[in-house]
């Protein structure tokens, strides 16, 4: 606390210099002068503001954007929902369309198959791509990327999110929010924090250890933070130690600006802030959406009785609250502005590209997971080129890019599961549907539809017949279903009822399997399902929310055009009394008594995804990393260059990793690290290091991983910082948490 004092002084000291001597030596208009520091910019238009001007600055003025100072010329910042594509504009002061026709864009897979890639080229491609779309639009922030932990299955927005571990999530953001500001558009990197489940996401307070806390579920926000850079953040809605976390005294003063440094702007999730005071005090800096639940209900044009509007204007006014309050927010909104829409040397930006749908497509094929695959059913092709291919299921033709909430987009085209499969199959093979069953036939959100008539008035019954009869007379079956973007599936503001899938879909598979043993199941879903009938279907294929190339890329993995080298980024457990969370009847949390608040425990503290299986033994259906390929790879003896590591600079593992399959491919190397005699409860393993590398057939590369110091330590709770315990660690290398090849023992002085 005394640190952050100080820290705070220092800073004030600083820019008051920084003032001074910029305002003596530029005269009137130094912040338009793009050849200075943004800090003396920054100051001196803070100088030149009314009390009035910094209060407009500091709250919103429609949905989307909030106001900059005219008088000055500086312009409003237009934010966008992100995460994986720019969504339509809405009116004004309404969640209605504003009815442009120049808003379709191009979707990108979901968070969850960037994570799957395991490759952090792939998401500086993506930041890029979605920060030019961003910049080509006009807008100034980017609502996203999302990196909060997947702790339950049931979360309706895992889809959003990079998955369960710490360390891929770390990796992968950075470069996404390199990648959009990269076009003079800020990331803001959201929802800052412990926003793990939707069911009562406003009034949900969060109970967790210091130690899950910092080695869990910050993590990848403080990547994002102090290796992206990132210029804003998103409060989440939920409540940590009784406090809203867009007003959080621990979360947003103690961590984010104090520990971590941060100089960007905190930005209210849309209805977030509850409270004038403790915005005013517990670093929110732009409050949006107030009165509204960030999707429906609002009040018209209430912008001046925001949180951080006329109330606090009141308080000023009343000596109960501090100018220099008033000064770091608005300061902050200021360089949130002169680094996004006051930087003039940006690049126009562009949309729906050739480079975006190729760029989406390619992040589509590497992310896709080959779950199993006996036999070799796929890739389709070779001398078992099937005549007559049925595809089966609604996840087949519906459109994926409409709903879910606020990552609903507008697209400007979107390939079909089904429409993929047809175009890669050619005139050789034919393809035939059968629905097979029904499950939403809604497409619509937010006035975008998706123009598709999913309607069937046949029952159940018939729908499963015909799949099944139809399925017999062919050489070849693809089931494509999984879960959707309706309410209650993968979907904002609500959660999963169960882990299994929805609409029978269960049953269908199972007939479908008997009626066919050449088939195939494409899971289109943002979470981890159950599959009771794992043992009888022998290719599945993990695929994801792919966007407008979602066919193409299905398409590209299931005739072998790419082999896949996705892995998974989260564990898939048989039942879900395999996860930590609800094992410990930890989740959704406990009514308080006389209060709307509900109380959640993260009792399974560390013990999230894999971590909970490794300590409790628990075989999952699919661990967390694994993912096939169509060639194979085998693994040589690992080696470290040095047994004792002193802490300083890094010890690197060396692997031998040969191709030797008949095709190209690439394979996701794994290392974890586990702790020998711990001295306090610890992870069996953790993830610490990864290397993606491509391979000819028969080529050997020595893949080299890097860990340091900071890898090795461990959150003291009790002091309050990371420490390395002296002592031996094990490194394992491994194509995923349950397959480990090789191992290798050091010491750490
Ligand atoms: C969501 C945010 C989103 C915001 C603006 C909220 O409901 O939680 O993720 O960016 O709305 O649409």
């Amino acid at each position: 606390m005394e640190n952050l004092k100080k820290n705070k002084r220092t800073k004030v000291f600083m820019l008051a210099a920084a003032c001074l001597c910029a305002l003596s030596c530029h005269g009137r208009e130094l912040y338009r002068d793009a050849s200075r520091p943004i800090e003396e910019r920054v100051e001196d238009a803070l100088s030149r503001m009314t009390t009035r001007e910094k209060i407009d600055l500091i709250h919103a003025q429609s949905k989307f954007s909030s106001r900059g100072v005219p008088r000055l010329g500086i312009p409003d910042l237009w934010c966008t929902d992100g995460p994986h594509g720019i969504r339509p504009d809405v009116l004004w002061d309404e969640w209605d369309q504003a009815g442009c026709t120049n808003d379709s864009c191009v979707a990108f897979p979901a968070l969850t198959c960037l994570a799957a890639t395991w490759n952090p080229n792939a998401a500086l491609t993506y930041g890029r791509c979605i920060g030019e779309e961003a910049r080509y639009r006009g807008k100034d922030v980017l609502l996203g990327p999302g990196v909060n932990i997947l702790r339950t299955p049931l979360n309706g927005r895992n889809f959003e999110y990079m998955g369960e571990d710490p360390f891929l999530a770390s990796v992968m953001v950075v470069p996404y929010v390199k990648g959009v500001q990269e076009n003079g558009v800020a990331a803001c990197v959201k929802h800052f924090a412990l926003n793990n489940n939707e069911s009562n996401r406003h009034n949900t307070n969060v109970t967790v250890d210091d130690r899950t806390l910092y080695e869990i579920y910050l993590p990848a926000f403080k990547a994002a933070v102090t290796e992206g850079g990132a210029w804003s953040i998103m409060g989440a809605y939920n409540l940590y130690k009784d406090q809203h976390a867009c007003h959080n005294e621990y979360l947003l003063n103690n961590i984010l600006k104090g520990e971590w440094g941060f100089d960007g702007a905190v930005i209210s999730d849309w209805g977030g802030a509850h409270d004038t005071p403790q915005a005013i005090s517990n670093g929110l800096d732009l409050e949006f959406g107030t009165w509204t639940d960030g999707l429906g209900a609002g009040t018209v044009n209430a912008y001046d009785n925001y949180y951080l509007a006329t109330p606090f204007v009141n308080m000023l006014n009343d000596g109960k609250a501090d100018m220099e309050d008033l000064d770091d927010k608005a300061r902050r909104v200021l360089r949130l502005i002169f680094r996004t829409a006051m930087d003039h040397s940006k690049g126009d930006g562009e949309m729906c590209s050739d480079a975006h749908y190729e760029a989406a497509r390619r992040i589509g094929d590497e992310g896709i997971v080959l779950l199993k695959n006996d036999n070799r059913l796929l890739p389709i092709g070779g001398d078992k080129t099937p005549r007559k291919i049925l595809v089966v299921g609604e996840n087949a033709i519906k459109m994926m890019t409409v709903g879910g909430g606020s990552s609903s987009l507008k697209v400007q085209r979107e390939c079909s599961p089904l429409d993929g499969i047809r175009a890669a199959a050619g005139n050789s093979i034919a393809v035939d549907y059968a629905r097979g069953y029904v499950g939403d036939l809604s497409g619509e959100y937010n006035g975008v539809t998706t123009g598709q008539d999913l309607s069937d008035s046949r029952s159940a019954e018939e729908l499963l017949e015909e799949a099944v009869a139809k399925a017999a007379e062919a050489d070849m079956v693809i089931f494509i279903g999984g879960l959707n973007k309706s309410w209650r599936q993968d979907c904002e503001d609500s959660d999963r009822s169960g882990l299994e899938l929805p609409y029978g879909q269960d049953r269908l598979i199972e007939a479908l399997a008997e009626a066919n043993r050449n088939l195939a199941v494409v899971n289109i879903s943002g979470n981890p399902v159950a599959m009771p009938w794992v043992k009888k279907v022998p290719a599945i294929v993990q695929a994801w929310y792919l966007g407008s190339e979602a066919g193409n890329s299905i398409a590209d993995i299931l005739f072998g055009k790419v082999s896949p080298s996705g892995k998974l980024p989260m564990t898939f457990p048989v039942s879900l009394a395999d996860n930590g969370a609800h094992a410990l009847d930890a989740y959704p949390g406990t009514k308080r008594d006389g209060s709307d608040i509900v109380d959640i425990e993260y009792k399974e503290g560390l013990l999230v995804g894999y971590r909970w299986h490794d300590a409790k033994k628990i075989k999952p259906l699919f661990a967390f990393g694994h993912g096939l390929s169509y060639t194979d790879f085998k693994y040589g003896k690992a080696v470290a260059d040095r047994k004792e590591f002193d802490g300083n600079g890094s010890i690197t593992f060396k692997i031998p990793v040969t191709n030797c399959g008949d095709r190209a491919g690439a394979e996701v190397v794994q290392l974890y690290i586990s702790r020998k005699d711990s001295p306090v409860p610890s992870p069996v393993k953790e993830l610490k290091g990864f290397s993606k590398v491509w391979l000819e057939p028969g080529e050997t590369k020595e893949v080299s991983i890097s860990v340091d110091k900071d890898d090795l330590s461990r959150f003291d709770a009790e002091k309050h910082c990371w420490t390395a315990d002296r002592g031996e660690y094990t490194a394992q290398i491994g194509a995923s948490s349950d397959d480990i090849k090789s191992t290798v023992k050091f010491n750490l002085k």
